[in-house]
């Protein structure tokens, strides 16, 4: 379990809830970012405030999903935050996802396969055939053909990924306690590593009540 590292997702509209969130995730025992959602990066001053952040991991979380122009376009326009990280849905196509890929530069680029809030009985709604463990594999490879950087998968589904992906793995559905909120495919810090995650992505669990016990407790749960 070497070289663990947390992202830890932002998700509101306050820059003074934002500022005690980096204030209180400190750690000289792990590596942390900070990933900011369309939430943050749209309400009035997220954006400015994104672009004065010095010597912190950004993640940023735009999920894009459109035509390869308008992703491309879209990458552009946030080129001078210099963004460590940056979101597009695999499901956007190999085309979009290849072409986004030669625009971003030093930003690493990272596909989004099935969202954790989905299970198997959602996918079907939606209307895909395939199970959810097989739809994130054929995910993955289509990620590594158009030569992305990171994935982004439930802890559930690493050891598929795994076997067609071989770069960084970013894990959300992470929890501390039993209260899933909207995700379905959830595990706890320890086994998301244990399963080979590099990075963990977590928001509730720790921004939601006592921050700085939140954060402790999830050292814990990692290095007990
Ligand atoms: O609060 P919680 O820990 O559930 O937050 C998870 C974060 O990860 C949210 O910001 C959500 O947008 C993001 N995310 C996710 N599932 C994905 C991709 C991103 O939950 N597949």
């Amino acid at each position: 379990m070497k070289n663990k590292k947390i992202f830890i997702a932002c998700d509101t509209t306050s820059i003074k809830k934002v500022k005690k969130i980096i204030r209180e995730t400190q750690s000289n025992k792990i590596k942390v970012g900070y990933k900011f959602g369309l939430e943050f990066f749209n309400s009035k001053k997220g954006r400015s405030f994104i672009s004065k952040i010095k010597n912190k991991i950004i993640f940023a979380d735009l999920k894009l999903f459109d035509i390869p122009n308008t992703c491309v376009s879209a990458i552009k326009a946030v080129k001078d935050l210099k963004i460590n990280y940056l979101t597009i849905h695999v499901s956007t196509g190999l085309k979009a996802l290849k072409e986004a890929k030669k625009v971003c530069g030093k930003t690493k680029l990272i596909g989004v396969t099935t969202l954790t809030s989905l299970d198997n009985k959602s996918l079907k709604e939606i209307g895909y055939n395939k199970s959810l463990n097989k739809l994130v594999e054929h995910q993955a490879k289509l990620a590594a053909r158009a030569n992305l950087d990171a994935l982004v998968c439930s802890p559930h589904e690493i050891k598929y990924v795994k076997k067609r992906f071989k770069k960084e793995i970013i894990t959300p559905g992470i929890r501390l306690n039993s209260k899933n909120n909207d995700q379905k495919r959830v595990t706890t810090p320890k086994k998301a590593f244990q399963n080979g995650s590099d990075w963990i992505v977590i928001g509730r669990s720790i921004t939601s009540g006592n921050i700085k016990n939140n954060f402790k407790k999830l050292l814990m749960n990692i290095y007990k």
